[in-house]
């Protein structure tokens, strides 16, 4: 563990100097972002579970596990391992929990799909390889930079007329399809971009969901710090309250997985 924070240290510091250097408004908001993820990551590594891609690939349990059940898409694995190049790959989703996601999103047939927070689109690339040729992937993210990373990706792959990416913030593209039209419409929903906004993604998405759909929260454990929340950290305070309303909501059932960084998922009554 103590590897992947000083990884992560290096990666802040090279962030903070592309920040410095002024680039368009929304690279330096993906750096500002960033840098609470990883701040994020730092207080207490002895709870974490671990992402495959970060840590977790020392562990041989988890070694056996990728072996025995990972089926990559070639160009998802090329996705992935160019990933791997960028500072910011603590925040790539883990290939295990993608798949699941993938995998449960055919299970109920899903057609529309909703991601907030997309990176390098890793799981975007394997959210539209799940869809039907008709399906639609709305894809929320702030950062031409990062999305530009996965782009090409999606093309190879043959599924780049599925992804429809809306480079605003997320908020603003939920209450566009909301005014569209779009409620209880969407099949999946994951949600994984700013943790201070987790209850109001939430909140929106739940309208845009049909009933049977699934929502899927990332990061729900937040390397375990939801266990005692520091009232000055802003985004474990978010995520432990969305955690909170969550085993109370009556409108969804849920189960809280021990997946990633943690993945709850919340299924629309
Ligand atoms: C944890 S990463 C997403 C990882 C991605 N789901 C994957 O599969 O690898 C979070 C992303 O949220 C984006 N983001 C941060 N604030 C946002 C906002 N207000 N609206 C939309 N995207 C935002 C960041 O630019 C970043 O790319
Ligand atoms: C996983 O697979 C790799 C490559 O085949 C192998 O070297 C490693 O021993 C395997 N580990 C486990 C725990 O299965
Ligand atoms: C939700 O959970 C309850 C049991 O807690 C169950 O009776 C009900 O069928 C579930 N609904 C769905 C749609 O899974």
């Amino acid at each position: 563990m103590l590897r992947v924070i000083t990884a992560g240290a290096a990666s802040l510091f090279a962030a903070l100097r592309v920040s410095k250097e002024a680039l368009a408004g929304s690279v330096t908001l993906g750096v500002v972002f960033a840098a609470g993820y990883y701040f994020g990551k730092k207080k207490s590594p002895t709870m974490s579970i671990s992402k495959s891609h970060c840590g977790g690939k020392d562990n041989p349990l988890m070694q056996y596990v990728l072996n025995h059940s990972m089926r990559e898409h070639p160009v998802l694995k090329n996705l992935r391992l160019r990933t791997m190049e960028d500072s910011w790959n603590i925040m790539m989703v883990a290939c295990e929990q993608s798949q699941f996601m993938a995998n449960l999103a055919r299970l109920i047939h899903a057609k529309k799909a909703l991601e907030i927070g997309v990176y390098t689109g890793y799981n975007t690339l394997n959210m539209a390889l799940a869809l039907p040729d008709d399906g639609v992937l709305v894809a929320c993210d702030i950062s031409e930079e990062y999305t530009n990373i996965g782009k090409p990706f999606w093309k190879e792959a043959g599924v780049e007329h599925k992804i429809d990416l809306r480079l605003q913030p997320a908020l603003k593209t939920l209450d566009d399809l909301l005014s569209d039209g779009q409620a209880e419409t969407f099949d999946f929903v994951f949600i994984d971009a700013d943790k201070v906004n987790y209850d109001n993604y939430y909140e929106k998405s739940l309208q845009l969901l049909r009933k049977g759909g699934i929502i899927a929260v990332d990061n729900v454990l937040w390397s375990g710090k939801v266990v005692s929340p520091d009232p000055d950290d802003e985004d474990t305070v978010a995520i432990d309250k969305l955690n909170k309303k969550l085993h109370r909501d009556v409108r969804i059932n849920l189960s809280m997985l021990t997946v990633g960084d943690g993945l709850t998922l919340a299924i629309k009554l």
